[in-house]
């Protein structure tokens, strides 16, 4: 095994490993890689990387191995076989999990002597690398800090968020789930804009806006929230169900599917029903925490 501070293996080369494993050859680290689809490692391979024949050959190479699959099944696919490999190995873990994947992987690796150090990258491959961009990781402080130069290397901010190795996989999901949800509502809106003979680039000035304003709401409403307060002094629960209405009526007028505009009327409907009509829009959150109340 090398334990060599500038030596790591990364498994996996979709476009998040393959960007790690890019960036830290650029940074002079010896790197050796593995992925199902061998091909994918050629570009690397002619940059200096060691394509390693097998996850075990791989893991073998060096005490830090990173690794990016799509998720934990992949992971236990790809380690299973590997696991008399595993001793002494601290894996740096950045496949997306839930908080209990997370948890019981890092009790997998401890039950075959290696160390689980969770993280959730916050960019996309072009944030590889880049000093602005941020990653959480959970699990061993120590382990954390001994590793903390190839840690900046792949992202420039890495923030130790405690030890339970499955708060970095929830902070993740916090943050994927609402872009995902984003993303959705501005694929709807470019499809409403693109029935109506309108281009994404058309409306792209006015998404920019509709989304930076968004950051503001959520200061507004963050403390308010915390303290329970769901006045309906500015956005009546009532004023934004007729809103979300005719956003969906527009949708269905124009063609558009309407799966996620429903879900919205039909979400605001709830509210509405369990009595919070006159309070803020915000009171959904109390809904959505309890759905069963
Ligand atoms: N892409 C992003 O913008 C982004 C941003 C933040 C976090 N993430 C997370 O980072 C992780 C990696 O992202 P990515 O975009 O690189 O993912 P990806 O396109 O899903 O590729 C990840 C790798 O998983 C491998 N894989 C999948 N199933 C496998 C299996 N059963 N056995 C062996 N290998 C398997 C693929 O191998 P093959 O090459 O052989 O198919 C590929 O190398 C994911 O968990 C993702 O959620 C992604």
């Amino acid at each position: 095994m090398n334990s060599a501070r500038n030596a790591v293996t990364v498994i996996g080369l979709g476009p998040m490993g393959h960007a790690m494993a890019e960036v830290l050859l650029d940074r002079g680290y010896a790197v050796t890689v593995w992925n199902r689809t061998a091909s994918r490692a050629d570009g690397l391979v002619a940059r200096g990387a060691t394509l390693a024949q097998s996850p075990a050959e791989a893991v073998v190479a060096n005490e830090v191995v990173i690794i990016s699959l799509t998720d934990y099944a992949a992971v236990d696919a790809v380690l299973e076989p590997a696991t008399h490999a595993l001793d002494g190995r601290v894996l740096l873990n950045l496949t997306s999990a839930t908080p209990e994947e997370a948890r019981a992987g890092a009790r997998w690796a401890a039950d075959h002597g290696a160390v689980q150090l969770t993280g959730g990258v916050n960019v996309p491959p072009s944030g590889i690398g880049q000093p602005e961009s941020l990653t959480f990781y959970s699990g061993p402080r120590e382990v954390f800090d001994r590793h903390r130069a190839v840690l900046d290397v792949l992202t420039g901010r890495a923030e130790h968020q405690g030890e339970d190795p499955g708060h970095a996989a929830l902070l993740y999901q916090l943050g994927v789930g609402m872009f995902w949800t984003a993303m959705l509502g501005y694929w709807q809106a470019v499809a409403l804009a693109r029935a109506n003979g309108l281009t994404a680039a058309d409306f792209l000035a006015q998404a920019d806006d509709t989304a930076n304003s968004l950051t503001r709401f959520f200061a507004f409403y963050a403390d308010r929230i915390d303290s329970g307060v769901h006045t309906g002094d500015v956005d009546r629960l009532a004023m934004g169900m007729a809103s979300v209405e005719h956003v969906l009526r527009t949708n269905a007028d124009s063609g558009v599917d309407t799966a996620l505009p429903a879900a919205v009327v039909d979400l605001f409907r709830r509210g509405v029903e369990a009595g919070r009509g006159a309070d803020s829009f915000s009171a959904l959150v109390e809904l959505m925490a309890k759905p069963g109340a």
